[in-house]
């Protein structure tokens, strides 16, 4: 039920640090270490190359979740777009794990990928929210979301519990295999958590970032570079879903490679700076389209700020800043949904589990 909420998006938003800590609690073992079934650590240790399988939202939370294991476990990732994966399959390992993300555990496409790699004789691991969903009956093996239904099409909590789940699963993966890992992740977890409820309580700005850039265009460009790209493409997903504004998002480094001819007066450019080792190149990106006329909104980490930023996120683990910056992505998205008047919970044209290819 959403209660007081006008609509389960923003319901949804908000639960976000409350799934955070359930996710760490259901995830913890007598002693508070993180721990995952042994015989997932098994198959993701034996595994010479890891193919993420998923769809839209959750295929995001994949290109981001492969940073999380090329980082902490160092095995190689690649990630798939499901529809693609099942008629133009690359070259594979000689020892694949197949991974599935799927918030509903019911996308066709998926399935489909599942049912294909079964039958050549592979493991399987399916990372959901619904428990006994199809994707999740068919693997081998499921790690569960623990985010509560997820109700509104657009798809908000699914998205940061799959990161959350992801780094768990890279986090013990590491340490099975011997890795060191440097930091407590348990611990930055929770700070991600507080994270989440400063932005969630920092509505009006997102709310008159929305009115400002976003009421009247036709389009709005997202860039970022290296996780922060990731997070634009989902800006841009959750953008285009729910107000139709045609959006895109892309590597800050590719602008003059043919986006940059879009940009005109006063088009919108939400840039994402919360990496440091990129700060400036991002910066100089931004430049690029300010010249050519682009109303920039820069949202960047605290520590990376300048004068010039639009919304300064508070500052967390730089490998987990995309479970914090996609909030202001969703929180601007729903409130320039709601200032054209667009039915945010239901998009026209979308459902909210695709389970027909
Ligand atoms: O249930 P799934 O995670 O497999 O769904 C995949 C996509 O259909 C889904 O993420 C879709 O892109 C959302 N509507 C995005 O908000």
């Amino acid at each position: 039920e959403k209660g007081t909420y006008p609509h389960y998006m923003l319901k949804e938003i908000d639960e976000q640090p409350l799934v955070m800590r359930k996710i760490i609690q259901n995830y913890q073992d007598g002693e508070g270490a993180l721990e995952i079934d042994s015989d997932i650590v098994a198959a993701m240790k034996e595994a010479d190359r890891i193919y993420i399988i998923a769809a839209g939202t959750s295929y995001h939370a994949g290109l981001v979740g492969k940073q999380f294991i090329e980082k902490l476990a160092k095995i190689p990732v690649e990630v798939h777009i499901s529809s693609e994966f099942g008629y133009n399959m690359p070259l594979l390992s000689e020892k694949p794990l197949f991974v599935f993300i799927s918030q509903s555990g019911e996308t066709a496409d998926s399935r489909q990928v599942l049912v294909q790699v079964k039958e050549m004789g592979y493991k399987a691991l399916t990372i959901t929210n619904v428990a006994g969903s199809t994707l999740s009956r068919e693997a081998d093996y499921t790690l569960l979301l623990h985010a509560g239904p997820e109700i509104a099409v657009a798809s908000t909590k699914a998205y940061t519990a799959q990161l959350a789940v992801l780094a768990i699963l890279a986090e013990v993966t590491a340490r099975g295999i011997g890795h060191e890992v440097d930091f407590d992740l348990v611990q930055e977890l929770g700070i991600v958590a507080t994270a989440m409820e400063a932005l969630c309580d920092d509505k009006e700005e997102f709310e008159s970032i929305a009115r400002e850039y976003l009421t009247v265009t036709r389009n709005a460009f997202f860039i970022g570079r290296g996780i922060d790209f990731y997070v634009g493409l989902e800006g841009a997903l959750k953008l285009k879903e729910i107000s139709y504004i045609q959006a895109e998002g892309f590597a800050g480094g590719e602008l003059k490679h043919g986006t940059i001819a879009l940009i005109e007066e006063g088009t919108p450019v939400i840039a994402l700076a919360t990496q440091g080792f990129v700060n400036l190149s991002i910066r100089g990106n931004v430049k690029e389209v300010v010249a050519r006329g682009a109303n920039p909104c820069i949202i960047s980490m605290s520590g990376l700020e300048t004068d010039e930023d639009r919304f300064v996120i508070p500052e967390v683990h730089s490998l987990l800043t995309p479970l914090i910056s996609v909030i202001p992505m969703q929180l601007i998205s729903y409130y320039a949904a709601l200032h054209r008047d667009c039915d945010v919970d239901k998009p026209r044209n979308l459902a909210k589990s695709v389970t027909v290819e």
